[in-house]
């Protein structure tokens, strides 16, 4: 399902569409500071398990060592949603329990926090 811009959708074809729709309405989806509060949230406390618990990423305060240091990893956004969405060795994949708007929210937030994104 490809819902790049959901608010300019002329109306909801499915059920999932509409919910995916409704979800994304509040939370902007395209690199707003709203987007980037909301990765935020969602990389302290919002995902399970927070991925604060495994990396360390200075605006988030985060000390984890599980995983690599994203500030100096500096993901670009892409990667950071291809990781979410598979998963990457013991890093768990995201696909199941996070929506699609939040994936991208938290590649935004990850790839702006940690100075990969461009
Ligand atoms: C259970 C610990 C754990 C949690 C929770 C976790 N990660 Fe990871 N993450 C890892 C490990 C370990 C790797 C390295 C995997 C590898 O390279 O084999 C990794 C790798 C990454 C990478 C690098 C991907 C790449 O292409 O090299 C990014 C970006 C990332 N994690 C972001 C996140 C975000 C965002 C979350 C929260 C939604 C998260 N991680 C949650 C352990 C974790």
């Amino acid at each position: 399902m490809n819902v790049k811009h959901p608010s300019r959708a002329p109306r909801c074809i499915a059920l999932a569409a509409c919910v995916l729709a409704a979800s994304l309405s509040g939370h902007a989806a395209d690199g707003s500071a709203e987007q980037f509060a909301e990765g935020k949230k969602l990389f302290m406390q919002g995902a399970v398990p927070a991925c604060a618990l495994c990396h360390t990423l200075k605006d988030a305060g985060s000390e984890g060592a599980v995983g690599p240091i994203l500030d100096e990893l500096k993901p670009d956004a892409s990667r950071v949603a291809k990781a979410l969405r598979n998963g990457l060795g013991n890093m768990p994949a995201y696909k199941p329990t996070l929506s699609e708007a939040q994936i991208l929210a938290l590649a935004h937030y990850v790839a702006k926090a940690s100075g990969g994104a461009q």
